[in-house]
């Protein structure tokens, strides 16, 4: 079994919903005794909390099923799990300063599996409505390619 854990600000709106489509697709794939993910925040804002409405809505929507409260990321997290997925920039610079080196070597930028474009996941919290929608895409087709990825390295 391989763990996954998705990395953003807030753990309420980006993380959350990687998790959700990440669970869903491997269901979908019939690979889920192999792979798990979860997902945290570096903010400390909202443990405890459910994933923000938008958030929720868009994963619905898209036919998904979401089950998460929101965590924070720690520093133990570095050695529980076999991938670390950054939604941006800055949440990868948290991560790093808070993991052991020796695990340095498991976080990504979660773009860096986008065959479109790379770079930061937007921060949609603060945004319209339509960022959460551009947010779904995002994630769904970067995750995509990081299943690929991970069965190519692991299957
Ligand atoms: P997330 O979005 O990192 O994608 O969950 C945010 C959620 C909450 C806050 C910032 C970003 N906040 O400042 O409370």
């Amino acid at each position: 079994m391989k763990k996954i854990l998705f990395v953003c600000l807030g753990n309420i709106c980006r993380s959350p919903m990687a998790e959700a489509i990440f669970n869903n697709k491997v269901r979908k794939l019939g690979i889920e005794s192999k792979y798990i993910s979860d997902s945290a925040g570096t903010a400390s804002y909202h443990i405890g909390e459910d994933p923000d409405s938008r958030t929720v809505e868009i994963v619905k929507k898209n036919g998904m099923k979401i089950d998460h409260l929101g965590k924070q990321f720690l520093k133990k997290h570095g050695e529980d799990f076999d991938y670390i997925i950054a939604m941006d920039a800055s949440n990868r610079k948290n991560i790093l300063n808070e993991i052991m080196g020796s695990n340095k070597h498991k976080v990504y930028l979660m773009r860096d599996f986008d065959p479109l474009e790379k770079g930061d996941v937007p921060d949609p919290y603060y945004g319209e409505e339509g960022e959460f929608d551009n947010v779904f895409k995002i994630l769904n087709r970067s995750i995509d390619a990081f299943i690929n990825h991970i069965r190519s390295e692991n299957d």
